[in-house]
């Protein structure tokens, strides 16, 4: 949720943190702050709102020094204000902390803190740290110490970056739980800390990850990890290939529209060296799966939240198909509560483009508790889902910064399809013939998406349709019901409108009392095995009075002569069709958000990864 950066070394820290930020912002932008070393004090910037207010305080009253701390924060303890934002410090200004996650015992230790006299300055659960670690750091124990014994009292999950006066020249960072990321990032003479690698991506690409449980001393020159019972640990740096033009907007207005472009290239890259089109063949070593491995699996479940479920939906259809095992989707928030039945028959498959999804994390453990066969689906690699998971799929899409995920959602759908594929192969439950056909199909993938892309300015008459409308509703069937979801989910996170989705079957037994003049329909009904019952259930809404908007299949007439704005896409199998279905909703989504005025990349209320509960 919150982002953080953190920078010790020669140079001015102020401007690289608030550069740092600015390419955090997208993981919570309530209010912003910065903490710097400058003449043996700290002196704090923090402000309400977003990252521009901060940079303007900053301009009118500078900071020098060369450590420093930054954050910009989704707020959950404290409303967003000037005295709540980040950092926070402690009652004798010396000890500085900026903060991920919540302080579940917060009043708890609040209380205890006050009983030794201590006052707050702030209504969040972060200052409770810095005040915790200021008791512990009397009497001259070290800051790293105090930390540790700070962090020890904490429950909850968090990223916790901390730099003191009285010593000056190091940083301390802890991960406890799931909390989202702790990066070390190592520069020539120079080190950062953020929790997010395009914080970093300016200035090093060779970066280091801390496990939960652990914390690190950050130097000028290098870094030590330990786990908080202080055993050291190994922690190398690894080079990630990320680049850093990759999280700047270009000409685009917006990084969501970046992003649904990416998506002809993302797509490619995600299948690029997996794949031998001519023979048909996927390889997928990083899943560490094997023919054996592959036909004990009895049973497949996949895992996630918001777009990444309505992927592993997608999924779910193509494992059962291709590969013949039952598959089941989990939303990953109810799956770890549900005390699941599982065994090391099963298959686990998180999805999750940030990998530090909390829900999906604490899903995995659960999986990983009863021995399942854990994979997982990322974005960012050496993320924590990657990392504690027996085998994964990267999605090879590169940063995604929008809020509304996009490129993330059509990658992973492609490797589930390669999975469907290999495993279908290894189970022997996929006929060489249809296997060959399908892969080839694949290879055109990232050009139709193209051609899709290329029609953009076709949707400015229904995004117009449906600028002022309060409700709308998203059907779909088959492949396509998943993306009658994620449609209705793009609508409503940018743009405000509430959209719902159904699986159109679902609409007789009762959600089609809404349809009426003002309630438009979105209907999914690409010449596919379900066409014709789609075509019934837009003849349905249109008796009713109802404006459909239908995606369909280029050359069909039958549609476009019944719906109020046709959006054809090229004709491609029921397998693929939901990477190119999704694409004019993805557009249709964007250009409905822009005419509402809304904040298309920020949207209110979310952030990027959300690693509470
Ligand atoms: C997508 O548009 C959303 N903002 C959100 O639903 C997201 O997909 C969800 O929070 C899961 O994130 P993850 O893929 O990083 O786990």
């Amino acid at each position: 949720m919150c982002g953080i950066v953190a920078y010790i070394g020669p140079r001015d820290a102020a401007p690289i943190l608030l550069d740092g930020l600015r390419r955090l912002e997208y993981r919570g932008y309530d209010s912003a702050g910065i903490a710097v070393l400058q003449g043996g004090k700290i002196a704090v910037r923090r402000k309400a709102g977003k990252l521009a207010n901060l940079v303007r305080a900053v301009q009118a009253h500078p900071v020098h020094g060369e450590v420093g701390i930054g954050h910009t924060r989704w707020a959950t303890h404290g409303e967003p204000s000037d005295r709540n934002a980040h950092p926070h410090a402690s009652s004798s200004g010396e000890i500085v902390v900026v903060h991920n996650g919540i302080v579940e015992n917060f009043l708890e230790l609040r209380e205890e803190l006050a009983d030794e006299g201590v006052t707050f300055a702030s209504d969040t659960d972060t200052e409770v740290i810095a005040q915790l670690i200021e008791l512990y750091a009397g009497g001259g124990t070290p800051l790293f110490e105090a930390v540790r014994r700070a962090v020890g009292r904490l429950r909850g999950a968090h990223g916790i970056v901390v730099i003191s006066a009285r010593e000056p020249d190091r940083i301390v960072a802890a991960r406890l739980g799931n909390a989202g990321g702790v990066t070390i990032g190592a520069g020539e003479g120079e080190m950062f800390v953020a929790s997010d690698m395009p914080a970093l991506l300016d200035h090093t690409r060779r970066m280091a990850f801390l496990e939960s449980g652990q914390i690190a001393l950050v130097t000028r020159t290098g870094y030590s990890v330990e786990t908080l019972d202080g055993k050291p640990v190994e922690s190398a740096l690894q080079t990630v290939d990320w680049d850093a033009t990759a999280a700047e907007k270009g000409n685009y207005p917006h990084f969501m529209l970046k992003e649904i472009h990416e998506q002809v290239r993302s797509l490619g890259d995600t299948m690029a060296g997996r794949v031998d089109f001519e023979q048909g063949e996927v390889f997928l070593p990083t899943l560490k799966i094997d023919s054996a491995a592959a036909r004990r699996i009895r049973r497949v479940i996949l895992t996630a939240c918001g777009t990444a479920s309505h992927a592993a939906m997608v999924g779910r259809i193509l494992i059962e198909r291709l590969a013949r095992i039952p598959a089941e989707v989990d939303i990953a928030s109810e799956f770890r509560y549900r005390d699941p039945i599982l065994d090391d028959r099963t298959a686990v498959i998180a999805i999750s483009q940030s990998g530090e999804t909390a829900d999906t994390l604490a899903a995995m453990e659960e999986a990983k508790r009863k021995g399942a066969l854990l994979w997982s689906i990322v974005n960012v690699v050496g993320s924590q889902a990657m990392r504690m998971a027996d085998g994964y799929l990267s999605m090879q899409t590169g940063p995604e910064i929008g809020v509304a995920s996009t490129k993330a959602f059509t990658a992973p759908l492609v490797d589930l399809f390669l999975l469907g594929i290999l495993l279908g192969r290894l189970r022997g439950t996929l006929p060489a013939a249809e296997r060959r056909k399908r892969v080839a199909e694949l290879r055109r993938l990232p050009g139709l998406v193209g051609e899709c892309l290329a029609r953009e300015a076709s949707l400015a008459g229904p995004a117009a349709a449906l600028k002022d409308v309060t409700h709308c509703l998203y059907l779909g069937r088959g492949s396509n019901m998943p993306i009658a979801y994620e449609g209705a989910l793009k609508l409503k996170e940018i743009s405000y409108i509430h959209a719902e989705a159904y699986p159109a079957g679902e609409m007789k037994h009762g959600p089609i009392a809404l349809v009426d003049k003002s309630m438009p329909v979105i209907a999914l009904a690409p010449r596919d095995p379900w066409y014709e019952k789609m075509l019934s259930q837009i003849e349905q809404t249109k008796a009713r009075g109802g404006m459909v908007i239908a995606v369909c299949t280029d050359g069909d007439d039958r549609i476009p002569a019944k719906v109020d704005y046709a959006i054809p896409i090229p004709d491609v199998s029921w397998t693929l069709s939901p990477v190119l279905t999704i694409i004019p909703l993805q557009l249709l989504a964007y250009q409905v958000a822009v005419l509402r005025g809304c904040d298309v990349d920020q949207p209110r209320n979310l952030a990027k990864s959300v690693t509470v509960e």
